[in-house]
């Protein structure tokens, strides 16, 4: 099965395919978009000898001059310096703007040579290839690339649309497990945000994904992802460059997930453990202030569970989590702004939470 979404925003409009295989097909999905000219494949120490030959192989065989630069994996390779190395390789090689940078790997990938991509020349071509479940479901589309700086995550960056996204779900058979349940927190967000039937196949998936390790990597199917790529596709159509206010709903559960991120200074947690946390938190106070039912509620609850998202934090106490979501920068005077929940399907944006009440449901996180 095959599913090619089209992202049609204002910059550009561009298809994101998702299926399993789509590796070897890269470079006969790209010709059409782009004829053949240099490719630079981009990827991490860990992707490079998993993938990177396949992705070229089939690059070079749709008529790609292709070269590749592997840098080493994690956050902190996310930085300017990284950036003006990649500079550097594409100055070297002569690329030139109708040339094309393959981002092969994932969000990390995705944002620095993003970046790199958007910002050279004033913008060279962009094919996001995610290898991640996160970066399938979320940092390969929209258009957000960046470097951090200093303390700020993502601090320097711009939007930039790819010309193609390519997700092949194939690849995540190799992905660890945290990394899998890191983005499981992400794709029950969007069965959240989406409701219907996005959110009964996450529900199916959990049930499978329940059986064990290979059973969670084979639960995420091309239905599921190119779900969730169609609900964040939707969302950044209605606010490509975060104008309009749109584009918080896919802050859901991220307000606390940030807070308990910070308080654990950053250790603890994967994101999407801290997200998972942050979505318990956004059912909990949707139940509490925007009318989501306690069923609703339940059902949330027991697809986290499912997921294997952890059921509360440690490493912090209630006090520095609630200090830290007050230092959020969505804080205003009156309270912390949350996306909330109606009903799933039907997200708030933009909810004020009384102080009193974000402690209540902090202290509760923390005894679970
Ligand atoms: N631009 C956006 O809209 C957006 C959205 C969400 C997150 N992000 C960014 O994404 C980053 C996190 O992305 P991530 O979770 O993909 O992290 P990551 O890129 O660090 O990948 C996680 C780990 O998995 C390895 N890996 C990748 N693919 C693999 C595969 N198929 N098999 C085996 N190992 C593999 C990587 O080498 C790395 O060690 C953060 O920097 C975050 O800021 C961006
Ligand atoms: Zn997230």
């Amino acid at each position: 099965m095959t599913v090619r979404l089209r992202a049609d925003v204002p910059s550009r409009a561009y298809d994101v395919v998702v299926t399993r295989g789509a590796l070897d097909e890269l470079g006969a999905t790209l010709a059409p978009v782009r004829s053949p000219g240099q490719a630079v494949v981009c990827c991490d120490a860990n992707v490079a000898p998993l993938y990177l030959e396949r992705a070229g192989a089939s690059l070079s065989a749709a008529g790609f001059a292709v070269s590749h630069v592997v840098i080493p994996a994690g956050e902190a390779q996310k930085n300017l310096d990284r950036a003006a190395e990649l500079y550097g390789v594409l100055y070297d090689r002569g690329v030139r703007r109708r040339d094309v940078v393959v981002a092969l790997g994932g969000g990390v990938i995705g944002d620095l040579a993003g970046f790199a991509a958007a910002t050279y020349l004033r913008g060279v071509g962009l094919v996001q290839v995610p290898t991640t479940l996160l970066a399938q479901v979320d940092a390969a589309v929209g258009g957000k690339v960046a470097v951090d700086f200093r303390a700020g995550k993502n601090h320097v960056g711009t939007f930039y649309q790819p010309l193609l996204v390519v997700a092949d779900l194939d690849t995540l058979h190799t992905l660890p497990v945290r990394e899998l349940h890191s983005g499981a927190a992400e794709v029950a967000k969007y069965g959240f945000l989406a409701g219907g039937r996005l959110l009964e196949s996450v529900e199916a998936l959990a049930e499978t994904a329940h059986d064990g390790e290979s059973a969670l990597r084979r639960a995420f199917t091309v239905e599921v992802v190119a779900g969730c790529v169609r609900e964040k596709l939707a969302v950044v159509a209605r606010d490509e460059r975060e104008e309009t206010g749109a584009r918080a709903a896919l802050n859901l559960g991220h307000t606390i997930a940030h807070a308990v991120e910070a308080a654990t200074d950053f250790e603890r947690y994967a994101h999407g453990e801290a997200v998972g946390i942050g979505l318990r938190a956004a059912l909990r106070l949707s139940e509490r202030l925007c009318g989501l039912s306690e069923a609703e509620v339940a059902r949330g609850l027991a697809l986290l569970d499912r997921l294997g998202l952890p059921s509360g934090f440690r490493g912090a106490t209630a006090a520095a989590v609630v200090a830290a979501t007050a230092r959020d920068k969505k804080a205003g005077a009156e309270g912390t702004e949350f996306v909330l929940l109606e009903r799933f399907g039907r997200p708030r944006l933009r909810v004020q939470a009384p102080a009193s009440l974000i402690e209540e449901v902090v202290t509760w996180l923390s005894a679970a």
